[in-house]
């Protein structure tokens, strides 16, 4: 059927429903995430064209002049480590960047120059995989529930649940005022205002936000960013604020992780419940499953 035959054809089904139960299917046509298998591929193209976007307007490594204290704890880590963005950077883009010349997968173990040993790669931001994932398969139907991205840098968590799922409203809160311009910049030109906003603050001061969200992601946002004083301060703030029973905790890595080696009171058992999640959704796939693992669920008691 062509599309102005099968748009009579809705068109006319509509006009059969009774009038009092017209308004539940419009809603439903509005809302509902059944019609995800037609649209996928092109919600897939929308964020790919987000990342070519981004990828203009940052240098190779994403990373900016003004986090410095994040840049420098790249250089502390004990084995030599660059930041390759998986979301603006995928293997096969990796791949053609050390083709070119651009990009290496190795250094060399004597002088540090980028050569013979395997580099450590660290990604700030979730690939689209990760993104996929997350929202088809961890999270449940966001109808009508509130999201917030703890440090949503790129913007990366809130075009994915824009385009993956139905929550009513997506926030991201970030540090760093230049992310938060980049955000904007993508948000409006994809037309993504009526339900992504992004607020430049430390999540520290957005006590009501949290207390309000459904759901809370939270991937890697303060290790590589604040000192260990300012981790335990945090996370102090987000277990006395993250407590709507029933919520959802997304994190990378666990909350477990997170929280060893830093001075903190949060006790993990009265605050959360761990969901075990299946990360064997994409069998046949050629998938980065050690990153999928290293996602985590919790609900809020
Ligand atoms: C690893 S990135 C997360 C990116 C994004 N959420 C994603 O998953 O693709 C962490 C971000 O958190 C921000 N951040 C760190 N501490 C923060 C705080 N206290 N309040 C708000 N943002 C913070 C950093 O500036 C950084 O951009």
């Amino acid at each position: 059927m062509e599309f102005c035959s099968a748009r009579l054809a809705i068109l006319q089904l509509v006009r059969t429903v009774a009038p009092a139960d017209r308004p539940a299917l419009l809603q439903w046509m509005r809302t509902t995430r059944d019609f995800d298998e037609f649209t996928q591929d092109n919600k897939d193209i929308i964020l790919k064209s987000i990342a070519e976007d981004l990828r203009n307007h940052l240098p190779l490594e994403a990373m900016l002049s003004s986090e410095q204290l994040a840049l420098q704890k790249m250089q502390q880590q004990p084995d030599p480590t660059v930041h390759v963005d998986a979301f603006l950077y995928d293997e096969d883009f990796i791949d053609s960047l050390c083709e070119e010349g651009k990009m290496s997968r190795n250094y060399c173990m004597v002088c540090g120059s980028h050569k013979t040993a395997p580099l450590g790669f660290i990604s700030h931001s979730f690939s689209l995989m990760e993104l996929k994932f997350m929202y088809h398969h961890v999270l449940p139907d966001l109808s009508g529930k509130i999201l917030v991205d703890v440090g949503s840098r790129l913007g990366t968590v809130l075009y994915g649940g824009y385009l993956y799922s139905s929550a009513v409203q997506l926030y991201g809160v970030e540090l760093n005022g230049d992310f938060c311009r980049l955000q904007e910049m993508i948000i409006k030109k994809y037309q993504f205002t009526d339900r992504i906003q992004v607020l430049h603050a430390d999540i520290c001061t957005q006590g009501l936000l949290l207390q309000n969200a459904d759901v809370v992601i939270m991937n890697n946002v303060f290790e590589y960013f604040l000192n260990e004083a300012d981790q335990a301060r945090a996370w102090e703030y987000i277990s006395h604020n993250v407590r709507k029973q029933g919520s959802l905790l997304v994190t990378v890595p666990s909350l477990e992780e997170s929280l060893s080696g830093l001075q903190t009171n949060v006790q993990l058992s009265l605050w959360v419940e761990e969901i075990p999640l299946n990360y064997d959704v994409y069998p046949q796939e050629d998938i980065d499953k050690e990153a999928l693992e290293q996602i985590h669920l919790y609900k809020i008691l």
